[in-house]
């Protein structure tokens, strides 16, 4: 019997302890993890910088209120700010569904403030923005939004890589364009570069938003500290959230200073919102990111290449996905047998989003069980 809602299917498996790219199960076997958390522990398990930060800052201080000066949010700002490349400002959350609720009315508020009734926002089938009704309803997938309509009004869903469909969707309503350079949880799909150039083109064009969801392409996971990066485009606000804190819960939205402007002192607000605790540990993340991106590169071109047998690869860096023919979970069981950690999303899709400090002889490792089990 649980006392848990059961909300996710969760497999058969308790970890007790985490070192570098593995995790331990009650038993102490071992497990090589690239899954990270979803994308979540980039630095892996235990890095012992960010948990000396995370305990010396634990012993001065865990959180004050927003109402007070919190330096140590500026310090986090400022790094961030300082690879987005030009003037902007940073409001602090604690997950990505929150981090792209901002961003949705940190858009509308922009337009408000410019006496324009602009509101709408156009995403992508596919797309994955998180789970409260902003990001839900922003989230262009049947199977996430069945049963809770109605959606909050405000949306409308093009196709990926197809810039006719964005085209037809305008209105003169519209504020802005949603979109993940690589989507995640929609399977590993790559928004293509000269897509991505025809979005931006379009919105300077029409006045609109360019918003760019990073919380899971963000801090390193594709090779660059921004995955938007790789196609030389300027989104007007983007979000984090996952790598952020390397497994401590932040996130946040970062939007040209123009844009920013438009929050006013009690136009958004989050008590827990860059917290001391979360800070100190996202400082850590971001300074250690900032030196793995050859590595990410590197390793990933090299896993990208080995996985290649096995099907049709997708994505960029340490953000990959297998496709298969089939729905791939029992391929995940056999791993986690094996003493490997997969998932699996959009059910066909192997994906892997490990620690960005996996080495090379790890992926060999993965690529031995997998021979075995495809
Ligand atoms: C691109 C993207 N946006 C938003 C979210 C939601 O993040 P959270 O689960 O922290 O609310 C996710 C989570 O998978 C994501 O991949």
């Amino acid at each position: 019997m649980s006392f848990l809602m059961d909300t996710y299917k969760r497999l058969p498996v308790s970890f007790v302890r985490g070192e570098g790219v593995y995790l331990y199960d009650e038993e102490g076997k071992r497990y090589l993890d690239l899954v990270g958390g979803v994308a979540v522990n980039v630095l892996g398990h235990s890095d012992p910088d960010l948990v000396r930060a995370l305990c010396e800052q634990a012993h001065k201080l865990w959180h004050v209120s927003n109402l007070y000066q919190n330096p140590w949010q500026e310090e986090t700002a400022k790094l961030l700010v300082e690879q987005f490349g030009e003037p902007a400002k940073v409001f602090f959350c604690n997950s990505g569904a929150e981090a792209n609720e901002g961003a949705i009315k940190l858009a509308r508020r922009y337009f408000w403030e410019k006496g324009e009734k602009r509101y709408r926002i156009i995403t992508f089938k596919n797309s994955f923005h998180g789970r409260t009704f902003g990001a839900m309803s922003a989230t262009a997938q049947e199977k996430i939004h069945k049963g809770f309509e109605p959606l909050l009004d405000g949306f409308d869903y093009a196709e990926l890589n197809d810039i006719k469909s964005v085209e037809r969707l305008l209105r003169k309503e519209t504020a802005g364009i949603m979109l993940e350079v690589i989507q995640g949880e929609g399977g590993i799909n790559e928004a293509e570069g000269e897509f991505l150039v025809k979005v931006e083109e379009l919105c300077r064009r029409e006045g609109l938003l360019l918003i760019v969801d990073e919380v899971q392409t963000g801090l390193g996971r594709t090779g660059k500290f921004y995955g938007y990066q790789h196609f030389g485009i300027k989104p007007d606000i983007i979000t984090l959230a996952k790598g952020l804190g390397g497994g401590f819960p932040i996130g946040c939205v970062i939007a040209r200073e123009e844009v920013a402007q438009a929050f006013k002192p009690g136009s958004h607000g989050s008590t827990f919102g860059g917290n001391a605790l979360a800070c100190a540990c996202a400082k850590v993340v971001i300074e250690k990111v900032l030196k793995l991106l050859d590595h990410v590169e590197e390793v990933g071109n090299y896993f990208k290449e080995r996985l290649r047998p096995f099907g049709r690869v997708k994505g960029r860096g340490l953000m990959l996905g297998l496709e298969r023919e089939e729905n791939c979970q029992e391929v995940v069981l056999k791993a986690l047998e094996r003493g490997l950690l997969i998932n699996c999303t959009a059910e066909r899709v192997i994906r892997f989003v490990p620690p960005l400090i996996i080495q090379k002889e790890h992926v060999d490792f993965a690529i031995e069980v997998l021979r075995e089990i495809l």
